[in-house]
């Protein structure tokens, strides 16, 4: 009975189908790969590069040291408009950093300089006070002249950044992991992107393993419906039941063994039905996707590279890398790079976990020549990778200048302080909770603009809650743990997707009000304030920077709350609309153009949209 499938479905060539599909993407994206291949890298422009570049070349030419000029805004009390810390620079002059800082500040000091006005010494920073109308106005036309553009740079153009995220586990809902490695993954990819790099975005699915034998068990005898009408629920459920079942009757594992080892063998009926999970789960998560505004260029999975991953057991036994174990049979790797030992293929020679991420690692690196390959996957799997990559190495699989990364991350927890799980009954579900975050959003949003109309408020509550999900992931460390805390993630008042989307809707509302007025030739400030938002503008491409190369986005969020704290310090203090002179008031406009296109710019990478109207 258990084997009496084939009524059931269609047996269409099952292998062919999912192999076209692989196929067909990696040749797109090898072609769009190739027709970025050669572009030029382009130095970074802007206002803050060029400080530093001048202040750098002083430096080199006087002093005879290269350094990086990384400046920082220093604190208020301070009052300096830049700060420079001369630690480098006394490590390479040989002196304590504050003579260094000394000898820099004379340096820089006897020449003319564009953008300095004065400097002065606190221990070992150099501070800088710039010549503010100046730099001001060049501010704000570089933000807004470059518009959509602000912040993103082409000094990594014709690189290539592979970036696996996402990855669930197919025929079950997508867990809260999932859910962390998706907008973790789809945001470094904005900004590798923003960087110039040619981004390939790739969905690795769990789509092949034992539990599918018992799927198919499942599924066999104890549902009645087609396999094409079920659920992903459905298809969980079939799972659970399975193992409840098989607690009971263990002989229950021999048979979804059995149906494992027919599909892996290429029957073709299972392997249809297979197939059918795989595309309901994909259909599934494509909702989520949507949602949250991501996608991929490839969706491939692991049963792709199953069939390959004896030829790497046996080139590592060929190699001497490993060696059979005498009781088990299994093909071990003992001793690599001080790692603890690990199997790589099991007796009966099926593959497992790590080398079919050999094979689909050895397939990337020949497909694109990637010079980053990055995994967005949860910190407990880290031993994992930094056995494949050890190994990817000793095997030359993954040459020296292919940079391999774990983006590792922290686990969502419960209000236990555990653990929060997707699995077994009792779970949440992301729809559930994303639908959570909207309805929430939408009892605020309510009591905030009332006037809005119910299609609207919908809207801006779907961008609102979805926004503070995401945001939840990304203001900390991606290391840190993280819970879901609706009060602080829906919080209006700061720390949150919110807090920035009603800074940028209450922008709009202002030019609303103020109509199309003539943009200022030159534009001018009357307080510090709008001096310091400037400056924190000046900072943006710096901090899109910084993020990608620590692949930590939440450098970009802390960035946004901080300028929206000052946009807001602002706005309590200024009033654009009731500004008399009409220099300033145009002046004003186009610097609130300048945090607008900023929070706006920024949040597009985060992934998080932007309501004119909240
Ligand atoms: N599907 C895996 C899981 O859910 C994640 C895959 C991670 N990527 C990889 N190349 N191993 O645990």
């Amino acid at each position: 009975m258990i084997y009496d499938l084939g009524l059931k479905v269609m047996t269409d060539d099952y292998k062919d189908a999912y192999n076209k599909e692989i196929d067909d993407a990696i040749a797109r994206e090898k072609n769009r790969v190739a027709g970025s291949a050669g572009a030029k890298p382009e130095k970074n422009t802007g206002v803050l590069s060029d400080i530093q570049s001048e202040v750098a070349l002083t430096i080199h030419e006087s002093l005879g040291i290269e350094i990086s000029p990384d400046m920082a805004l220093p604190p208020s009390h301070v009052g300096a408009d830049l700060a420079y810390s001369a630690f480098e620079a006394g490590g390479k002059l040989g002196q304590n950093p504050a003579e260094a800082a000394k000898k820099i500040a004379e340096a820089v000091a006897s020449r003319k300089n564009a953008f300095i006005e004065n400097i002065s010494l606190e221990g070992a920073f150099v501070n800088f006070k710039l010549r503010q109308g100046e730099t001001y106005a060049r501010i704000l036309r570089e933000a807004t002249l470059e518009g959509e553009r602000f912040g993103a740079s082409r000094a990594h153009a014709g690189e290539i950044a592979l970036i696996e995220y996402s990855s669930p586990n197919i025929a079950k809902p997508m867990s809260l992991g999932h859910l962390r490695s998706t907008i973790l993954g789809a945001v470094l990819g904005n900004l590798y992107e923003a960087e110039g790099f040619t981004v390939i975005r790739e969905n690795y699915l769990g789509d092949y393993g034992t539990q599918f034998g018992k799927l198919l068990y499942a599924y066999e005898t104890w549902e009645k419906k087609d396999a094409a009408a079920l659920s992903i629920e459905e298809l969980k459920n079939l799972y659970v039941r399975f193992h409840e079942e098989a607690e009971k009757n263990p002989s229950l594992d021999d048979h979804a063994r059995a149906l494992f080892a027919r599909l892996e063998s290429g029957d073709p009926v299972l392997g249809s039905l297979w197939k059918q999970f795989r595309d309901i789960s994909i259909s599934a998560y494509a909702q989520m996707y949507k949602r949250l505004g991501v996608s991929f260029d490839i969706v491939s999975g692991e049963a792709r590279s199953a069939k390959d991953a004896g030829k790497f057991a046996a080139l590592c036994l060929e190699k001497g890398i490993c060696m059979t174990d005498g009781t088990t049979g299994a093909i071990i790797v003992e001793n690599l790079a001080g790692l603890p030992s690990f199997v790589l293929q099991k007796k009966d020679e099926s593959s497992i976990y790590i080398g079919r991420d050999l094979v689909t690692l050895s397939s990337r690196i020949e497909n694109f020549h990637p010079d980053y390959i990055l995994y967005c996957v949860g910190n407990e799997q880290e031993l994992n990778f930094r056995q494949l990559f050890a190994l990817a190495r000793v095997l030359d699989i993954a040459p020296e200048d292919a940079i391999l990364k774990h983006i590792s991350f922290g686990l969502v927890l419960g209000e236990s302080g555990t653990k929060m799980s997707t699995r077994k009954g009792g779970g949440v579900s992301l729809e559930e909770l994303m639908n959570e975050a909207a309805r929430r959003a939408e009892k605020i949003i309510m009591e905030k603009n009332p006037a809005l109309s119910e299609e609207e408020r919908a809207k801006i509550a779907e961008d609102v809650g979805i926004g503070s999900i995401i945001w939840n992931d990304l203001k900390q460390s991606r290391t840190k743990n993280i819970r879901f805390d609706w009060e602080s993630m829906l919080d209006f008042e700061g720390g949150s997707a919110a807090y920035i989307q009603y800074a940028n809707a209450r922008i709009h509302s202002i030019f609303e009000k103020l109509g199309n007025i003539p943009p200022a030739e030159n534009p001018v400030f009357a307080e510090k304030i709008e001096f310091a938002l400037a400056k924190k503008i000046m900072f943006f491409p710096r901090t899109i920077r910084h993020a990608r190369e620590t692949d930590s986005p939440h450098h970009l969020s802390i960035y946004l709350d901080e300028l929206s704290r000052l946009f807001n310090a602002f706005y309590a203090e200024v009033s654009v609309t009731g500004t008399e002179d009409q220099n300033l008031k145009s002046s004003r406009a186009i610097l609130l153009r300048a945090v607008s296109q900023t929070l706006e710019n920024g949040l597009k990478i985060l992934q998080i949209r932007a309501p004119e109207k909240m």
